[in-house]
């Protein structure tokens, strides 16, 4: 198995240093367009693998696609990051030109990978990736809700103080500080709900600082968070090679589902060798359709922007 990670930046770098270590690969690829620092982390990571007993091996390329040939799983990480006080939309206009070459420059070394989408804004640049590439449906999966999920766990963990291994809690919708839907109403600790042991006010901020997670982050390191976002591409790499069939968010082309069609999106979804492979339905209420329908809207919005471009 062959996976290539583009853009060996803070988050390029940590998904690759995560896959690596999960041993689900034999080959992987970091590239970057910065002269000698994918090279540079690659040995700095194969300098690990005594130590942590891993045998995946780890090459570095500045910019030479020839290097990526083959791969099963491409994970997209390029463009910039935010700094404080930005929003994730605000990075669209040089991002949207980078992923879209990226996409291009991946898929003539390797027509048959699955395409993983974490750059930002990464409702839109999924969409974007769909679009450009034509490729398959199943095969484009943008990985915001699988980090945005894990971090309403640990904001769930901290108030019940539990681990956040023992919760089940999923955010759908964008992965925007005001278009993402932390479902505190079907969160579980271990299948007993959460709403049992938190009051209203305790389930509000829960989800206030749930969707400002990465924000809050950026503003205490000067730009955006990678150890999470890191492992969350990981974790679906993981899933697609070992054909785990496991259960993420993570957002998808919908056509129809969730009400909504000609839009990527956050939903759960199962993530196995075929990329993803079912939309599985909820029975949101009224006000959570109500959210899900305008967090559509906003990236909708954003969407329209590229053609603008
Ligand atoms: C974050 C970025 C990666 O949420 O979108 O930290």
């Amino acid at each position: 198995m062959k996976v290539t990670v583009v853009g060996a930046g803070a988050v390029g770098a940590t998904c690759a240093d995560n896959i690596a270590r999960s041993a689900v690969c034999h080959e992987l690829v970091l590239l970057d367009i910065k002269e000698g620092l994918a090279e540079g982390k690659a040995q700095d990571m194969m300098q690990t693998a005594a130590l942590l007993g891993f045998d995946t091996r780890i090459t570095g390329s500045t910019n030479d696609y020839s290097m990526t040939a083959g791969s099963d799983v491409v994970v997209i990480t390029s463009g910039i990051p935010r700094k404080p006080g930005m929003t994730r939309e605000e990075l669209i206009g040089t991002n949207a030109g980078i992923v879209k070459s990226v996409c291009e420059n991946l898929l003539k070394h390797s027509p048959d990978a699955i395409v993983i989408v974490i750059s930002n804004p990464m409702d839109t640049m999924t969409y974007l990736a769909l679009q450009s590439t034509g490729l398959p449906k199943h095969r484009i999966i943008g990985m915001g809700g699988t980090l945005d999920s894990s971090r309403f766990k640990y904001q769930l963990s901290l108030r019940l103080g539990c681990s956040p291994a023992d919760l089940n809690a999923v955010v759908i919708g964008g992965h925007g500080d005001t278009t993402m839907i932390p479902l505190i109403r079907f969160s579980t600790w271990n299948s007993i709900p959460v709403t049992s042991f938190l009051n209203a006010e305790q389930q509000q901020q829960i989800v206030a600082d749930t969707m400002v997670g990465g924000a809050t982050l950026t503003k205490l390191i000067g730009t955006s968070a990678w150890y999470a976002p890191g492992a969350a591409g990981a974790a679906l790499v993981a899933s697609i090679l070992r054909d785990e069939h496991k259960l993420f968010t993570c957002c998808v082309s919908l056509e129809g589902e969730y009400g909504e069609q000609d839009i990527c999106l956050g939903v759960p979804v199962t993530i196995g060798r075929q990329g993803w492979e079912r939309i599985l339905p909820m029975d949101l209420n009224e006000e959570e359709k109500v959210l899900f329908a305008k967090s559509a809207e906003a990236v909708r919005s954003m969407n329209d922007v590229l053609k603008t471009l």
